[in-house]
């Protein structure tokens, strides 16, 4: 059988509003996007993953949508949406659209005409409840981004459900009109020429009827997740969704699913279930603590590779992985589980990158990860722009509840503006990402860190990402090698093998700053060095590995 080619794509994740601005107004756009393809395609990736572009009134920067065959003003227009496209598939780069279905904007039509009654012909395409004889909540669950899940609407007299912000209401998938809505625009989409969805917190689509109170974990709410995480029709409606609109086109699909185990993925993105492509897991990125996600601890070495090893092994065969250190959502990647030092920036940012890119799954890079770009160093609350942020230091913090010195270093660890400060393009003013006021600040670091000093330099993260996208492409075992973990026990070293058709790799990424004595596998001793971010000999004598030290040998 072929091998569907997103098994051996390489996905770059734009966030467009930080990518690059084309006209001066301090936000980026898809003009920028498009002046920007030929970076992209010198790195070496074949699709792009671009957050949402829809029209958005911009609470949650986009993924609030008002109108989903709309762009957003600031974005540009249709013409240039088109354009990109064209461009991109040019260049032989698909596009995959971000697609939020789990909710709308309030501003969208169909919200706009459900809160106006009970009894009109969008009134039940969201999850509307009572409230309690009282007057309070239907019930004690609290959103993602702080607060009840439940807005009071006078207009309608009901409360609406929004897992998230207050201004995205979640649809009510259990309605057949707003399911066949949503395969309609997704049918429109298609036809235009898109290559694929990467579709937002799709996990939480289907909510159980009943709705009791939650679980309170942090003191305030209760929990939603057993009610509408993984819900009763989920695979229902993505089974639906498949074969009214997936399978009629030539797309890669990923779910973005929370809490997902692999035996749940297998469901998901079963070889054979007919659901989507792939999945993204949470596992290696959740290190909830004392308030919540909010924590500035690193994860074990010993507990990342269980995480990482388990999936690697438990979807083999069955289904296929998405690989991935950051996105926009999430910190920094050399900066949560490297080193983002000045003396080890570079060696962690490509050590990192080998021990994601030699595992068996599509690789997906978050914007500026090529670049080893770092989380910013936030000053005060005034600095965040990210609701998520924003909602969080005023529950947490100005309620009272945890001094402000104790929550700091927790929530700059992990706010999700880390990841959306602009591209570093050059050295000039804004780091070349705006002639204008950027619209989140920029990482002073970008004089030292920025894409013209990596493309001029041939030992930078840039280039070593471009030669790993290069490998992937030449050696079938990296897409399809069997994976096993070696040195379970080690807090030091990530270690592993792959193997296909009587060819090996050995993998060896050292996760720590002092050096580290490392014996080959007979097997390995004075073979071919694949790349690794130091030079060093691979023959029978103990190895000693420097900080961050990364290098992949293979056996034939
Ligand atoms: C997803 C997105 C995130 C967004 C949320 C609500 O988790 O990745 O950015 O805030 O869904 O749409
Ligand atoms: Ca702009």
């Amino acid at each position: 059988m072929k091998t569907p080619w997103w098994k051996e794509a390489v996905v770059y994740q734009i966030y467009p509003r930080s990518f690059m601005d084309s006209n001066g107004d301090g936000i980026g756009d898809l003009n920028g996007i498009t002046g920007k393809l030929d970076y992209l395609k010198k790195l070496g990736i074949n699709v792009i993953w671009m957050s949402p572009v829809y029209q958005s009134p911009n609470d949650d920067n986009g993924y609030d949508i008002s109108d989903y065959q709309a762009i957003m003003k600031e974005f540009g227009t249709m013409e240039d949406f088109d354009r990109l496209l064209t461009e991109a598939h040019n260049r032989g780069i698909r596009i995959v659209m971000d697609l939020v279905v789990n909710h709308t904007s309030d501003e969208h039509t169909w919200f706009v005409e459900s809160r106006k009654s009970r009894e009109n012909e969008y009134s039940d395409y969201y999850i509307w409840r009572d409230g309690k004889p009282d007057g309070s909540a239907p019930n004690n669950w609290g959103s993602c981004f702080g607060g009840s899940a439940w807005q009071y609407d006078s207009e309608r007299g009901q409360y609406y459900l929004h897992l998230f912000s207050k201004k995205q209401p979640d649809l009510n998938w259990d309605n057949p009109k707003v399911r066949k809505e949503v395969f309609d625009m997704m049918t429109w989409w298609c036809e235009k020429g898109i290559d694929g969805f990467r579709m937002d917190v799709i996990s939480m689509i289907s909510k159980t009827k009943e709705m009791p109170d939650g679980e309170v974990e942090n003191g305030l709410y209760g929990s939603f997740g057993p009610y509408c995480i993984h819900g009763p029709n989920v695979h229902k409606y993505l089974r639906e969704m498949n074969e009214t609109v997936l399978s009629r086109y030539d797309l890669m699909t990923v779910g973005e699913t929370s809490g997902v185990t692999p035996e749940q993925a297998c469901l998901y993105a079963g070889e054979t279930t007919n659901e989507l492509n792939m999945v993204f897991q949470f596992e290696h990125v959740d290190i909830a603590g004392r308030f919540g996600k909010w924590n500035d601890q690193k994860m074990p070495l010993t507990r990342l590779k269980e995480i990482l090893s388990k999936w690697q092994t438990q979807l083999s065969g069955k289904a296929w992985n998405s690989l991935y250190w950051d996105n926009h959502d999430q910190p920094r990647a050399v900066s949560r589980f490297g080193d983002d030092r000045p003396e080890f920036r570079v060696m962690s940012a490509k050590m990192l990158a080998t021990c994601l890119h030699m595992m068996q799954g599509t690789p997906y890079i978050y914007q500026g990860e090529e670049l080893g770009m770092t989380n910013y160093p936030f000053e005060s609350p005034k600095d965040f722009r990210d609701i998520e942020s924003i909602h969080a230091y005023e529950e947490w913090c100005e309620s009272g509840r945890v001094p402000h010195e104790t929550f700091w270093p927790c929530i700059t660890a992990v706010s999700r503006d880390n990841a959306r400060t602009p591209i570093q393009w050059d050295d000039s003013p804004n780091a070349g990402f705006t002639k204008g006021t950027p619209w989140i600040q920029v990482n002073p670091n970008y004089k030292e860190i920025n894409a013209k000093a990596e493309l001029a330099d041939p030992d930078s993260v840039f280039y070593y990402y471009q030669k790993l996208i290069a490998l992937r492409k030449q050696y079938p075992v990296i897409v399809h090698g069997t994976y096993r973990l070696l040195l379970a026990d080690s807090e030091e070293l990530f270690a592993y093998t792959r193997e296909y058709q009587g060819e090996k790799l050995l993998v060896v990424c050292s996760f720590v700053d002092h050096k580290v004595s490392y014996e080959l596998p007979e097997e390995f001793k004075n073979k071919e060095l694949l790349i690794g971010n130091r030079e060093n000999s691979y023959g029978t004598e103990v190895m000693e590995l420097s900080p961050y030290e990364a290098f992949v040998l293979r056996a034939v």
